[in-house]
């Protein structure tokens, strides 16, 4: 006779938020506290590394309580793109920046990609990621992108990647330009790209360096944009609605090494 046994809950986090966004913080900005042995600790959302530490806490503020969709999204995305393209999904080979606990990754994982890989700046992301999703990257890289050392890149071209995905993890204060670009340098010259990024990045006066960046690349003739979908990204503190664009383009041939610059002091 065999017996399933329901898997354990996990932890649930006594999480408050203070009374209003009396100054309106930046998305980076804003903060929380967490109860935790009836003392209050301020975390602001940006603060992954503490974040990642509470197993559950990430999923709880952001997925359950600010509902957010994005790497469904972006992963719904990718596929029908692959679909139109009459590609297997299945043969991807993925790298996954800005990878965190690994939510995307499970979302990619889920679809069926070969190989998948995941890189985040932050050591604590990856031990949060072998712990809380063991099953999901192929492999994790701890690197700051906007530095890669000659061996790092050699390594990372080991796994002949066709396809960089980065969600939530673009503009107010996280993925430089510089890295988002010398991660799509790691990808096939006909690869994939997909990513979100916050809803004024279409708008000229968004004078962003990864707005701009992103507008540049998506009028080049550098990248094929398949989808570019406007859609609630997540709820802010406040409970509007925080809208972004999930973008899936593919590559049509090697970007030179100083598109990123020339558009960045140009403008
Ligand atoms: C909001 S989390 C997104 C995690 C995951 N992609 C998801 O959808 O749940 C943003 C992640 O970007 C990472 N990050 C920030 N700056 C980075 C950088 N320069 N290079 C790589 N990762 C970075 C953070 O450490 C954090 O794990």
């Amino acid at each position: 006779m065999t017996m399933d046994i329901a898997p354990p809950l996990p932890k649930r986090h006594r999480i408050k938020f203070p009374p209003a966004d009396a100054h309106r913080l930046a998305q980076d900005e804003v903060f929380f506290h967490l109860v935790e042995d009836g003392e209050p600790v301020k975390l602001r959302f940006h603060d992954y590394a503490e974040i990642y530490k509470r197993p559950g806490l990430y999923e709880q503020l952001f997925y359950d309580r600010l509902k957010c969709s994005s790497p469904k999204k972006v992963g719904e995305l990718l596929q029908r793109a692959l679909q139109t393209a009459c590609e297997p999904f299945t043969e991807l080979r993925v790298l996954d920046l800005g990878a965190g606990n690994g939510i995307m990754g499970e979302e990619l994982k889920s679809r069926g990609v070969a190989r998948l890989v995941g890189a985040d700046l932050i050591p604590e992301a990856r031990e949060a990621a072998h712990r809380d999703r063991p099953e999901v990257y192929d492999d994790y890289y701890v690197e700051d992108f906007t530095q890669l050392s000659s061996e790092t890149r050699e390594r990372l071209g080991e796994w002949h990647f066709d396809c960089l995905t980065c969600v939530a993890a673009l503009g107010f204060g996280d993925i430089p330009p510089r890295a988002f670009f010398n991660a799509m340098k790691m990808i096939r010259t006909d690869g994939w790209l997909a990513f979100n990024i916050k809803s004024s990045f279409l708008d000229a006066s968004d004078q962003a360096g990864f707005s701009r960046f992103i507008r540049e690349l998506i009028f080049s003739e550098y990248l094929d944009v398949y989808h570019l979908e406007l859609y609630r990204h997540r709820l802010s503190m406040e409970g509007t609605q925080l809208f972004y664009y999930a973008l899936v383009g593919r590559m049509t041939s090697s970007i030179p090494d100083d598109f990123l610059v020339r558009h960045l002091i140009e403008g």
